[in-house]
């Protein structure tokens, strides 16, 4: 049976493996919950984009909030990689993992002083920005620190990415960016402020998009722009086109990253706009397939409407479906040769929302291991602590070998900067 996802999480007879290693032996290693990594599916990710791109001066910023694990930036900066960043943490991260700042692009609706003058400080290529209020904030920062920010203006295209609404960035109604129709002139504002040197435009129209068509949409209205506001005299270095390509989860198609750059690529030839250098900011497409989420059935609880199998992850672990109904794959660690009950797969957690998949055929009990698929993007990076549950510990997988990438957190971690209130 071919799974959805990465090629390097399959069954080898009834045993499912991630790359060369058995999912349940790294389950007994290590405990459960546990997300695993295929080191070699994000580095051919990270190839796919590249690929289309040799040959032109590019950049291709992970977008680090998909997954911002220190040997998963590692990963990507060994790759080649810059990153895109939202915030000061993830910049602490991103400087931790060993990532050189003229590779990072600093993206963000609400950007702080304390972050712009972080991000001044290290030195980031550019910040990507998305108001005008924002613009006046970074110039007088920048100018009290002596520095000058270079400065990309998220232009919002007002197209439909054909996505869920949650994740949907490119409307009109949304809070991101610049309005298009206001682009030259917060541009023409921009190039009189102190502090402030224009290097490009941008735009990111939403997530999980498995289509080329809104992406040649954006790319028209933001080349308009481009042309608009060099007729003013004013110079745009880079073209970034952020991130957004979607994965296979079920049945979804998604171009691949290669094709989808070329045909980006080819529309900017046709209008004149090859010179320019390009950025993107993948950040699902580049580690969702990567990662399972592997965990154990606690209990099997039949019952006369549902029947409920119960694990021990839950969605503090994986937040993806009780945040956006997304539907993730869920599969055995072992395959038993039973007849499937159907079940609806639920975590520990007071709350019905606390659910990983409805309705699921299985094979199963207790003590199985089940495998959550493509669970490498915006899960462990959106993890909680609700319940005062730790979060869950990480491997990275490369062939036969595993690493331990991240110790299981412990409930007194948790509470550590909390204090009780004097005796009275
Ligand atoms: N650039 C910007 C400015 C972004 O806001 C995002 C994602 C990206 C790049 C990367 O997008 P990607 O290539 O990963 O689609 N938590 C949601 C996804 C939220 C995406 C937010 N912005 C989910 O689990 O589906």
């Amino acid at each position: 049976m071919i799974l959805p996802g990465s090629p390097h999480v399959a069954y080898r007879g009834d045993t499912l493996f991630i790359e060369d290693c058995p999912l349940a032996g790294l389950a007994a290693e290590f405990g459960t919950p546990l997300f695993v990594y295929s080191q070699t599916a994000m580095r051919e990710a990270a190839a796919g984009w590249r690929s289309a791109l040799t040959g032109r001066d590019h950049l291709i910023c992970y977008a680090m909030k998909a997954n911002s694990s220190l040997a998963v930036l590692q990963t990507f900066i060994e790759a080649g990689c810059g990153l895109d960043i939202v915030s000061g943490g993830e910049l602490e991260r991103a400087l931790a993992a060993g990532a050189d700042p003229e590779r990072i692009v600093f993206s963000g609706v609400g950007k702080s002083r304390t972050e712009m003058r972080q991000a001044l400080e290290a030195g980031v290529l550019c910040f990507n920005v998305e108001s005008e209020a924002e613009l006046d904030v970074l110039s007088a920062v920048a100018t009290r620190l002596r520095r000058t920010a270079r400065i990309s203006l998220r232009v919002n295209p007002d197209v439909d990415a054909g996505t869920h609404p949650y994740i949907s960035t490119g409307l009109k109604a949304n809070k991101f960016g610049v309005a298009h129709q206001r682009a030259v002139a917060v541009y023409r504002h921009a190039t009189t402020l102190p502090g402030i040197e224009v290097a490009g435009i941008d735009c990111h129209i939403g997530s999980q998009i498995t289509e080329v068509g809104p992406y040649l949409d954006a790319l028209d209205r933001v080349l308009d722009l481009v042309e608009a506001v060099e007729a003013e005299g004013i110079r745009l270095h880079h073209l970034d086109l952020g991130g957004g390509l979607g994965i296979t989860y079920t049945d979804e198609t998604p171009p691949a990253a290669d094709a989808l750059v070329r045909a980006l690529l080819e529309r900017i030839d046709e209008r004149g706009h090859g010179h320019r250098r390009i950025l993107f900011e993948p950040g699902r497409a580049l580690v969702g397939n990567a990662g399972v989420l592997v965990s154990e059935v606690l209990y099997l609880k039949p019952g006369d409407a549902k029947s409920f199998c119960i694990v021990d992850a839950a969605m503090n672990d994986l937040m993806r479906p009780a945040m956006y109904e997304a539907w993730m794959g869920i599969v055995p660690c072992r395959r038993r040769d039973a007849a499937p009950s159907i079940y609806d797969v639920v975590g520990p957690i007071c709350e019905s929302g606390d659910w990983l998949g409805r309705d699921r055929a299985l094979a199963v009990e207790a003590g199985d291991l089940l495998a959550v698929l493509s669970a490498g993007a915006y899960c462990m990076s959106m993890a909680s602590n609700y319940n005062t549950r730790g979060r869950a510990a990480e491997v990275m997988v490369r062939g036969d070998s595993a690493w331990l990438i991240r110790e299981r957190e412990k409930p007194s971690e948790l509470f550590r900067g909390e204090r009780l209130l004097p005796k009275v």
